[in-house]
């Protein structure tokens, strides 16, 4: 039997807590560039979360076959009720795993989409730079990356209200998933540090929210 995870007990109550502390913004950044991924045939989602983004993407997206992994089997059992409720045609498609990503074996450039939201700021320091190294690994050659996060703005009043909200959700899930992670990491410096290419973002809550679209194409390195 997998182990129990602390986002397990988040995983009923999690869609009703984020509209209640953020309202639709977290939908508008997670869903913001969704329209991209509709041409991907391979498709990996890191913490996924309750299904959400899935099922938008199955909408948009005839033809991927798509992993999904996550930590919380609570999660996946959501995203995966969602699944059969909304989008049961589709199931073929969807290949769900439970597993941490430090410790998944990630398949080599195999992905031409890799989505993580809100995932990246539950990792930081070695641990964020091999997690990324190992998606980046992951990715074929033109593969796209879906990122959204939070953000600390550099100024003025949204940089005190996004500090003292970023402050307040790790304490909380600290408390109730018992998440060790209680800093906000450059991410856009780890995904250039690997060679992906920022190609387009917007930010929602005077900062808080940021949502961007970064490429990867190996003759860059060179
Ligand atoms: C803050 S939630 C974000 C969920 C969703 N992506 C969203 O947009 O709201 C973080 C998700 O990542 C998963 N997660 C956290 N740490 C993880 C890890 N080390 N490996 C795999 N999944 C992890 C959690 O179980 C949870 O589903």
């Amino acid at each position: 039997m997998a182990p129990k995870n602390g986002f397990d007990k988040l995983a009923s109550v999690y869609q009703a807590l984020e509209y209640l502390t953020m309202a639709k913004d977290l939908e508008k950044s997670r869903f913001h560039y969704l329209d991209k991924a509709r041409e991907a045939k391979r498709i990996l989602i890191l913490g996924e979360g309750d299904g959400r983004f899935l099922q938008r993407l199955l909408k948009v997206n005839s033809c991927a076959t798509i992993d999904c992994v996550d930590a919380s089997g609570g999660m996946l059992r959501q995203a995966q009720r969602r699944l059969l409720a909304e989008n049961p045609k589709e199931k073929k498609r969807v290949r769900f795993h439970q597993a941490q990503a430090e410790q998944w074996s990630f398949l080599q450039k195999e992905y031409d989409l890799v989505v993580t939201l809100f995932f990246l700021d539950c990792f930081s320091g070695s641990n964020l730079e091999y997690v990324i190294s190992q998606i980046h690994g992951s990715l074929k050659d033109k593969a796209l990356w879906l990122w959204a996060d939070f953000h600390i703005p550099p100024q003025g009043f949204w940089r005190w209200r996004a500090w003292l909200l970023v402050q307040t959700l790790y304490l909380i899930f600290s408390i109730f998933t018992g998440l060790k992670t209680q800093r906000l990491e450059d991410f856009p410096r780890y995904l250039e540090t690997v060679g992906m290419k920022r190609e387009e973002g917007i930010s929602f809550q005077g900062g808080l929210l940021v949502s961007e679209l970064w490429s990867w194409e190996s003759k860059r390195e060179t």
